[in-house]
């Protein structure tokens, strides 16, 4: 199985082996990523809708791997017996629903080792959201894949973390200056310009402005940009 970059890039934030849930998995390429390269004793493949979780059966099947994936269908971490996993991917889905998820089971989230996510949106507020609900950043990267993605994992404790621009941006990711770091924050710099202009033509008063420029002055600073 050959991965695409975005899920190759997945597969290298986990601590391997380990006993790994794919949650949200579709069409179960991580796993069977896994099951043919790695000696993970338990990997399981879940989808919380109907479709997925056949094509999941069926790509399993047809890669003779029934013996190493359990694929499981139902919603979230709820597929998932206590201490069973140790690390949990949740992967290709909004923001939202990834905090829906890890909230529906919470207890069972604070038990993991490790939590791998790759948001499709909303990067800075699952951030947030994980630090005020006792998860800490491990470990961050970016990945380009026709647009750039961020990867976020996680470990269950706490944080000290209180600098919402960093949050925002993203702490690991600011100190590993990855290949994409000038990319992703030259992007960021145009989506907060066009955020501010959008705003400016209908209340140039409007306090979201002086946020805006202070949060393009503050990247520009730390991308070493002069004016
Ligand atoms: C866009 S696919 C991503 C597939 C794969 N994880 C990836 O990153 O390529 C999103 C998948 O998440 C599943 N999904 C959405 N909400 C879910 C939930 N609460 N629990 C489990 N799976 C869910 C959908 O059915 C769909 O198959």
């Amino acid at each position: 199985m050959k991965l695409s970059p975005r899920l190759a890039a997945i597969v290298r934030m986990i601590d391997l082996p380990t006993k790994v849930a794919d949650v949200g998995t579709d069409h179960a390429y991580i796993p069977i990523y896994l099951a043919q390269n790695t000696s993970c004793s338990t990997i399981i493949a879940s989808d919380a809708k109907e479709n997925p979780y056949q094509f999941a059966i069926e790509n399993v099947k047809q890669m003779g791997l029934a013996d190493r994936i359990d694929v499981r269908l139902g919603s979230g971490l709820s597929v998932l017996n206590e201490g069973e996993v140790e690390t949990v991917i949740i992967a290709g889905m909004g923001s939202q629903t990834m905090q829906d998820i890890i909230t529906a089971d919470y207890e069972l989230a604070q038990n993991l080792e490790r939590i791998i996510l790759q948001p499709m949106a909303g990067a800075a507020s699952l951030r947030k959201w994980l630090v005020k609900n006792n998860f800490k950043i491990i470990d961050e990267s970016l990945v380009k894949d026709e647009r750039i993605y961020q990867i976020i994992v996680v470990e269950p404790g706490s944080m000290e973390l209180n600098d919402q621009f960093l949050l925002e941006l993203g702490p690991i990711l600011i100190q590993k200056r990855e290949e994409l770091w000038e990319e992703y924050t030259t992007e960021l710099i145009n989506k907060w310009n066009r955020i501010k202009n959008e705003i400016i033509e209908n209340n140039p008063e409007h306090a979201k402005v002086a946020e805006l420029n202070e949060k393009i002055k503050k990247i520009k600073e730390i991308k070493g940009i002069k004016k």
